[in-house]
């Protein structure tokens, strides 16, 4: 791998040191860090620009300044891998494929699927939008009365079975439950492992090890199924998994392996559904609790539909149905953290990043940085109004990332997302269920903690 020089060339810039955060504990902030790690991210954006901490065995590097998380992500990206410790476990738990590989595997992966979110073909995937949107009101509409809906699990539900259908052209209906909750079962163990480095490997039969490994193999029976129907029936189905066989080895001329496929269509499966299914959820959330907005959003509905239901030719003037959903990830951005190793000597501004430094960076703590966000805590779509938009240095919101690894998804989530939004918030208002406590669960994505009962009102 090349490393860029540039930074390192500049002999008469003076490199300080990057200040650590003293903790009293033996093992640093670990135990702040596992039982609320969204307040050591506030913590740290606090306590500076960048800034060191104890996290047991290891130091890790806490970045909140925008230029350099551009410099990490973009322009020096070469130097930084995503090699890190939360990167092994989950490769250890889907392999490599396009989230958890590097240099020229990841490269071949991303340029093979990259037409498959041209915005033509995002456009394309409308009608199973809405149809799978109509299907779950339809549901809804035969439920009992009064009876809370559990809008955490819908959301999983709808977006699973969009990307399902969209991507791979399989109907998952009938397995969204069970894979809904086996990746939520794997999304705990993987959390709890990041919090708990010294927990026996998954390979020691522990309560917890069968739990998520039963976890794995039932995914894998359920994923592998649709690969093997597949390649039984040879049929080219335009699809992102047709895609992926018809990938030839430059030189071998041979294809992926059905273990390669699988890999694949398990980090889209996930990565596709569980960060919009969380967008989402926590919109309906902060709705509930912002009746203003929630009349601005019903009005502009009514404006663009006309009391139809929405259909992907209506996503672009569905601009404030838009801002609700940047607001909600910018306060509860589903990819929290992300995290990079620095591969050689490296400079931040002024400060002197060393080589195999793991570095984390908090879309979680620079959307609420005070120095770039009024009342940072406060819940306001009209932050991303055309007059309000552009202010602010870039990666000061970024829920989607940057640079090369910019979420590859991120046209389809946002179609996929207003689309929901709008089709649900036209027909129902929702209310908390009394008595219900929202909290965070910063899993590998933010949930809501214990789930979102939500009562349903027809409009
Ligand atoms: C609201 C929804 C979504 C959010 C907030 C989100 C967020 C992100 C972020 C922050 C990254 C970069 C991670 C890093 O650099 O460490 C990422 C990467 C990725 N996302 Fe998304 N994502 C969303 C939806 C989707 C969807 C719908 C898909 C697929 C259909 C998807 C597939 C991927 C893939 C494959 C990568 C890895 C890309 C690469 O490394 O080349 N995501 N996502």
């Amino acid at each position: 791998m090349s490393h860029s020089t540039t930074m390192q060339s500049e002999p008469q810039t003076i490199r300080r040191e990057i200040p650590t955060l003293p903790s009293p504990h033996l093992l640093g902030w670990l135990g702040e860090f596992r039982n609320d790690p969204l307040a050591v991210m506030l913590r740290a954006q606090q306590a500076g620009d960048v800034v060191r901490m104890r996290l047991g065995p290891r130091h890790v590097y806490f970045v909140n300044h925008p230029a350099y998380i551009q410099h990490i992500l973009q322009d020096h990206h070469r130097n930084f891998s995503k090699d890190t410790r939360v990167m092994q476990l989950l490769k250890y738990a889907s392999g490599e494929n396009i989230f958890t590989g590097e240099g020229e595997f990841w490269l071949q992966r991303r340029r093979l699927m990259q037409p498959m979110f041209h915005r033509k073909i995002i456009e394309s995937f409308g009608d199973v939008m809405t149809q799978t949107a109509n299907e779950m009101l339809a549901e809804w509409q035969t439920a009992p009365k009064n009876q809370p809906l559990r809008m955490d699990q819908e959301m999983t539900r709808v977006t699973l079975k969009i990307v399902g259908r969209a991507l791979f052209s399989v109907d998952l209906t009938g397995e969204t439950r069970t894979l809904g909750e086996m990746f939520a079962r794997a999304n705990d163990d993987l959390i709890y492992r990041i919090q708990h480095p010294f927990y026996p490997p998954p390979f020691v039969p522990t309560p917890r090890n069968r739990r998520a490994n039963v976890a794995r193999r039932t995914t894998q029976q359920i994923i592998l199924r649709l690969i093997r129907e597949r390649m039984a029936s040879g049929e080219n189905k335009n699809d992102l998994l047709s895609l992926l066989m018809s990938m030839r080895d430059e030189e071998t001329g041979e294809g992926l392996s059905e273990q390669e496929l699988y890999r694949e269509t398990l980090v889209m499966l996930f990565a596709g559904h569980e960060t919009t299914s969380n967008a989402l959820t926590w919109a309906w959330y902060y709705l509930s609790q912002n009746p203003q907005t929630e009349s601005t959003l019903h009005a502009e509905l009514a404006a663009v539909l006309h009391g139809r239901a929405p259909i992907m030719q209506d996503v672009p003037q569905l601009v404030y149905t838009r801002r609700v959903l940047d607001e909600t990830m910018r306060l509860a951005p589903p990819a929290w953290i992300m995290s990079r190793l620095s591969l050689c000597d490296e400079t931040l501004g002024e400060y002197a990043l060393p080589a195999r430094a793991p570095v984390v960076l908090s879309p979680y703590s620079m959307h609420r940085h005070p120095r770039y966000w009024k009342n940072p805590a406060a819940f306001d779509p009209e932050r991303f109004a055309p007059e309000n938009l552009g202010k602010q240095p870039r990666f000061v919101y970024m829920p989607f990332g940057g640079g090369p690894r910019l979420c590859i998804g991120q046209p389809f989530a946002l179609a996929e997302a207003t689309l929901l939004l709008a089709a649900i918030a036209q027909r129902y208002t929702l209310r908390l269920v009394p008595n219900t406590r929202v909290e965070d669960a910063p899993m590998i994505t933010l949930r809501v903690k214990n789930g979102l009962p939500m009562q349903l009102t027809r409009r």
